[in-house]
């Protein structure tokens, strides 16, 4: 109905547009100053400091959001994790046990192979903790803790919002275990955490106003690359499964570094590669495997932190985003290719928030 679409041609554009609304419903009375404060998961820092480990389990874009987590909660608690889809985890003897946490990820709370993990990962004697956007699905009712996403209904098949509150619900999580923990979290996470949805409107406003010349160079393509290193990585998988899932273009994600065992067979004239290159501690080692794809001639849309002038020089387009701590920039760097997938896909005639073969809920095996 066109009236809930509010004037957008597409759920898809308009659940991208809401990102910052939904960061914000999200944040909020979750933090206070430097404190991250969900004491009502009545998790005690007994039951924290005896786990042996953590183990993340979901599906397509909500596993995405579990291969950050595992950054988020290794790097800052040192507590092993492990991320896994659903439908693997479920038939391969998983390390859960009553020392395990289980985090699942699920939009929609009813997937069927995220349901099952979660049955299978109870029955091994673990708690299970589970990142929702539907309070009243069957992950939220049978997870011992939930984490609600605040983000709204989500209608398009292809997960935006839901995506970049599963993002802000791990940040929450591993800063308020770390304070539990009685660990250090850097105090510059608190305040960034906080400015990012006015920073999520405005990369998603300036990406809009360059869009013509950003989806251009998909013309004619049935193949494109996503490239990053740490964090850019797992950004470009989650990139490059929504230009499949609404464009039916054939994208593939890869760790920049891995380039050169394989996919860079592959690079040819002008065939499009999105490069993300904000992560500080490895930015040098991004961009030379940007210049081996351009040595190739690769068309490269890179995307930057703000004040990055080198990248520049060595690609075809830039998109800066604003500058924030490392950590956080999946949140704003998933924005551009959020809309440049939907604005490929519309250039391309597709039926963007259905798209074929898929649903946005899959309550089957
Ligand atoms: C379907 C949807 C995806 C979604 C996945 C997991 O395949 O098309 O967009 O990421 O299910 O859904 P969930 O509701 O568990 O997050």
């Amino acid at each position: 109905v066109a009236a809930e679409k509010d004037g957008y041609p597409h759920f898809m554009l308009k659940e991208i547009h809401e990102q910052p609304t939904a960061l914000r419903n999200t944040l909020k009375d979750r933090i206070e100053g430097d404190r991250v404060n969900l004491d009502y998961l009545n998790l005690s820092p007994e039951y924290l400091k005896g786990l042996r480990n953590i183990s993340i389990v979901a599906c397509g874009t909500a596993y995405h959001a579990g291969l950050i987590g595992k950054e988020l909660i290794e790097g800052l608690l040192r507590i092993p994790v492990e991320v896994s889809v659903a439908s693997e985890f479920r038939y391969r003897n998983p390390l859960v046990d009553e020392k395990t946490l289980v985090i699942v990820v699920s939009q929609s709370g009813e997937t069927a192979d995220t349901l099952a993990a979660l049955r299978e990962s109870k029955r091994r004697g673990a708690k299970v903790l589970a990142i929702t956007n539907v309070k009243g699905s069957s992950v939220a009712r049978e997870a011992d803790f939930m984490f609600h996403t605040v983000a709204g209904p989500e209608i398009a098949v292809a997960s935006t919002k839901a995506y970049t509150t599963q993002l802000l619900g791990f940040y929450l999580i591993t800063l308020y275990f770390g304070q539990l923990l009685g660990k250090e979290m850097p105090k510059e996470l608190y305040s960034g955490l906080k400015e990012l949805p006015v920073l999520a409107e405005k990369v998603i406003n300036e990406t809009e106003k360059r869009i013509e010349s950003l989806i251009k160079p998909f013309e004619g393509w049935g193949d494109c690359f996503f490239i990053g290193r740490s964090l850019d990585w797992h950004v470009a998988e989650e990139g490059a499964l929504k230009l499949k899932e609404i464009s039916y273009i054939h994208a593939e994600a890869y760790a920049a570094g891995e380039l050169k065992h394989g996919t860079l067979a592959l690079i040819e004239k002008d065939i499009p590669v999105i490069a993300l290159a904000t992560q500080l501690e490895v930015y040098e080692k991004t961009i030379s495997n940007i210049k081996e794809v351009k040595a190739r001639e690769g068309y490269v849309i890179a995307l930057v932190q703000e004040g990055d002038t080198e990248t520049a020089k060595s690609v075809d387009q830039v998109l800066e985003i604003p500058k924030v701590p490392s950590l956080l920039t999946p949140i704003l760097t998933v924005l551009p290719l959020q809309l440049i997938s939907y604005y490929v896909a519309v250039a391309r005639g597709c039926d963007v928030d259905k798209p074929r073969n898929l649903a946005k809920s899959v309550t089957v095996e």
